[in-house]
């Protein structure tokens, strides 16, 4: 498979060929997702809430996503890496988001950054992509403003909302956005804001209208029972088939039927010892 770039993804657009991208936070699962075929990866501030139990994303920080970033980078070469610019890396002033979108692409070796919000992030988006780096924008549902929606709401219900997203999302694609999440909105508006805007955009509990869809790789993977939103599909479910594997370690470990005589090393041939002065035989 080809590696995706902003161009293959700009041309999906234009080919109505629909673009799918999945979160992940380690290089293992990065690397399945990569081999199963998905076009972009994010590395999502969910990672707070996803891997660090976190309650929202506002904890997470710049050192985080880059860490993560990197380890994402080792395991899915192909795909088009997406960096998430956690709460407060970027609102405060142009120069803190120019400054730390260029870290998660040089020390997290992303290939864009993605920031939350529309017309008041408008310059933010516009100097960082004079920077050189691609910007994916996100509007409707924005995490980070948890508090300012009072809890995580479908936004954009009604003319005015509806009015709001979209005058945000064509600000930012006005700016240089290459691409634009739209989260938590009405399907009827995520249309509305897909056929309006040049370039693609990437829904999550948007509808099917949109140019492609991200999901968090845990959700679609059914890991956790306790949360089923309406727009999250399990492909899988992973808690009941993870936690049964795991029982069954704890059954082999506690009846002593792991590891098995197959499963264990043996002493050495005196054979296989190492001659003095000669090479050491590897035993595993
Ligand atoms: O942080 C994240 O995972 C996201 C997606 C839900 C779009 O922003």
């Amino acid at each position: 498979m080809k590696k995706v770039t902003i161009a293959t993804l700009a041309k999906a657009k234009v080919n109505q060929q629909p673009i799918s991208m999945v979160t992940a936070y380690d290089a293992t699962m990065a690397r399945i997702a990569d081999d199963a075929g998905v076009d972009s990866i994010l590395v999502g501030d969910s990672l707070g809430m996803v891997v660090g139990g976190q309650a929202n994303t506002l904890e997470v920080r710049l050192e985080d996503v880059v860490y993560h970033c990197r380890a994402v980078r080792r395991g899915a070469p192909r795909p088009f890496l997406v960096a998430d610019m956690p709460f407060m890396t970027y609102q405060a002033s142009v120069s803190d988001a120019v400054r730390n979108a260029g870290v998660l692409i040089a020390e997290g070796r992303a290939e864009a950054v993605k920031l939350e919000g529309g017309v008041d992030v408008a310059p933010q988006v516009s100097a960082i992509r004079a920077a050189g780096i691609p910007v994916v924008g996100h509007v409707g549902l924005t995490p980070q403003s948890v508090h300012a929606m009072g809890g995580f709401k479908v936004q954009g219900r009604g003319v005015h909302g509806a009015d709001q997203v979209l005058c945000d999302a064509q600000a930012i694609v006005d700016a240089g956005a290459c691409m634009v999440v739209l989260e938590g909105v009405p399907q009827e508006l995520a249309q509305r804001v897909t056929q309006t805007l040049a370039v693609p955009t990437i829904g999550i509990g948007a509808g099917v209208g949109c140019d492609g869809q991200v999901l968090v790789c845990t959700d679609l993977l059914g890991m956790n029972p306790d949360f089923k939103p309406r727009f999250v599909r399990h492909f899988m479910d992973g808690y009941a088939q993870m936690r049964q594997a795991f029982e069954g370690y704890v059954e082999a470990v506690q009846g002593r039927d792991f590891p098995s005589e197959s499963e264990s090393f043996s002493s050495p041939n005196p054979g296989d010892r190492p001659a003095v002065g000669g090479k050491i035989t590897r035993l595993y």
